[in-house]
């Protein structure tokens, strides 16, 4: 079996739902408090044993570069005012053992698009999938190295789900399967984006992934679907009719960041956790709460 050294984070979305915010910088760069949302991902992605990023980047992501770059002028100067441990923060963002490799997607034909054009840098090794916009909290490990985990003990391609409401599926790709254990799913079928009447369950596929190289195959053949895209799940649905696909439903709490929504509501969780806000926070909300009930 092949360690999973390699990620995919797909970041050449328009971010329509974000727009004006997203129109000339990427939603993947939106801070929850203080760190962009790619970060939070590339860090789950660390965490997990990953050693190389990929990122599949569009148009206006230039600033995704930058920030995994070096900062010459900026360290140069935050050293100069001896700012050491604002220094030691920005240089650490990427621990020296881990690559980046940047590939456009020239034009935003879908996810699973996007995820074909990681193919030279994927090769023929399983890898992983994160979707930045979704930000998870997954309390002491992160939910991509619970997922490694589960890829250890079975060698299948694993799709991490959550159970969403019966009025939500047609925003998810939604999965029909069986139970194996405690939160481990073996999928039977995947349809994208189906009407709450056409789903055949409530559970979700949510932005993350481990898949195996033949996924690659499958995209090759796949035809845009659902809103006119090429979609992973209509590749994920290919790939089943051949090899066993698992869903894992992961410990954690997800933020759908790609919604605004969502993005308030990490915004609001994680300066309640963060070490420098949690008291002045927590009291500026007791205070709305009070002038909200005058
Ligand atoms: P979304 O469905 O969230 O689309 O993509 P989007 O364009 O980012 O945002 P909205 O819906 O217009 O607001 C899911 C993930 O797939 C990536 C996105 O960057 C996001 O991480 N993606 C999507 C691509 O990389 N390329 C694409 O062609 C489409």
């Amino acid at each position: 079996m092949k360690k999973i050294r390699k990620v995919v984070f797909p970041v050449a979305g328009l971010g329509t739902r974000f727009l004006p915010a997203t129109k000339a910088s990427p939603k993947e760069m939106l801070p929850v408090v203080d760190k962009p949302l790619i970060q939070y991902a590339v860090e789950e992605a660390i965490a997990a044993g990953m050693e190389q990023m990929i990122f599949v980047t569009g148009r206006t992501k230039n600033s995704i570069m930058d920030h995994f770059d070096k900062a010459y002028e900026l360290e140069a100067e935050l050293a100069a005012k001896q700012k050491t441990e604002m220094l030691a923060m920005i240089q650490s963002i990427l621990p020296s053992h881990v690559s980046c490799v940047y590939i456009r997607q020239s034009e935003a034909l879908g996810l699973g698009h996007a995820v074909l054009c990681a193919l030279p840098a994927v090769e023929n090794e399983p890898f992983a999938v994160i979707l930045a916009d979704d930000l998870i909290d997954g309390g002491e490990r992160s939910c991509l190295a619970q997922m490694v985990e589960q890829y250890e003990r079975y060698s299948s391609s694993i799709l991490g789900v959550e159970q969403v409401g019966e009025d939500e599926t047609d925003k998810y790709g939604i999965v029909d399967s069986v139970p194996l254990e405690k939160n481990i799913h073996r999928i039977d079928g995947i349809v994208e984006k189906p009407s709450p009447a056409d789903a055949p369950s409530t559970l979700a596929v949510v932005g993350r992934y481990i898949l195996t190289p033949e996924i690659f195959d499958m995209l090759k053949k796949t035809e845009r679907g659902a809103g006119g895209e090429i979609q992973l799940t209509d590749a994920i649905a290919m790939l089943l009719k051949k090899k066993q696909i698992l869903a894992y439903e992961f410990s954690g709490n997800r933020y759908d960041c790609g919604s605004k929504l969502g993005y308030l509501q990490a915004t609001v969780e994680y300066a309640l956790k963060h070490k420098e806000l949690n008291h002045s926070f927590r009291d500026y909300l007791a205070g709305l709460e009070l002038r909200s009930g005058e």
